[in-house]
């Protein structure tokens, strides 16, 4: 455990090593107040966490190009921020712990085969300087012929290191830019009752539908959670 004083009383900067991840929690006179995991084969992440607060990065979205060997190998890289949200924040996601990094892995490498096909399009947002994958969006088109204008968005991410930095909301205006230029000008998602993509979601002036209660099992503690389901014309 690594403990840095940031002021002269506090508050701390306290590091815990997992197996995965370095976690950082700022404590107020021994009491967590905020925490942000860091995948430990990142050094540079490390080092990026300790910058973030002063400075807003520089980020750069992009698609995911399968052909690129580069692109497959960030396989880990993504499925570690995917386990990040579902472990720190308690996002529904696909997978309750205890939480399989290779089954994990292995259903990102099955969702990298659909952008061959065009079904699906993953956006990815890199700290430009540090080369960092810092976040992720996935659009889905379902090739419907009853409904050739309608694509949905999954798997909204940001690494919790790099939050409240307008990540996510790039990495949805990226998309929405490249669904309607694709002639897909309905978008429907749904996310978490109360979370924090919820304001996101509104603020960029998604339609809420409604919400289904009891819709997920949260995997902090096993409870039922509702759903909200959203919908926005381009
Ligand atoms: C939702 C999420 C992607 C937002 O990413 P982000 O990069 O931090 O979001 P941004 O910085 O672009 O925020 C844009 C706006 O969204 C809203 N917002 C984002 N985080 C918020 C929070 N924790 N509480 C309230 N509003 C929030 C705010 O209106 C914010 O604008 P502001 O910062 O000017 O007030 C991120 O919190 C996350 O990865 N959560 C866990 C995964 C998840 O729930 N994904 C969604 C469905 S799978």
């Amino acid at each position: 455990m690594l403990r840095n004083s940031v002021g002269r009383l506090g508050p701390f900067i306290v590091i815990y090593r997992s197996e995965e991840f370095l976690v950082a929690t700022v404590e107020v006179l021994g009491t967590p107040t905020w925490a942000a995991p860091v995948p430990i084969y990142k050094p540079a992440a490390v080092q990026h966490f300790f910058k973030m607060s002063s400075s807003s990065p520089s980020i750069a979205i992009t698609t995911l190009d399968p052909s690129l060997p580069a692109h497959k190998a960030l396989i880990p890289a993504i499925t570690a921020i995917h386990i990040a949200c579902i472990e720190m924040d308690g996002t529904i996601s696909t997978f309750a712990p205890p939480l399989d990094r290779e089954r994990i892995e292995r259903w990102w490498a099955g969702k990298i085969e659909d952008v061959r096909d065009g079904s699906r399009i993953i956006f990815l947002a890199f700290d430009a300087a540090e080369e960092e994958l810092v976040g992720f969006v996935v659009l889905h088109r379902p090739m419907l012929e009853t409904g050739p204008f309608k694509a949905s968005v999954e798997k909204l991410m940001v690494s919790p290191a790099h939050r409240r930095l307008g990540i996510g909301r790039k990495l949805m205006e990226r998309l929405e830019t490249d669904a309607k230029a694709l002639g897909q000008t309905l978008i429907q998602l749904d996310t978490d009752e109360g979370s924090a993509a919820e304001s996101l979601y509104t603020k960029l002036g998604y339609n809420i539908l409604g919400v289904i209660p009891d819709h997920g099992i949260s995997p902090l503690d096993g409870s039922l959670r509702g759903s909200t389901f959203f919908w926005k014309r381009l």
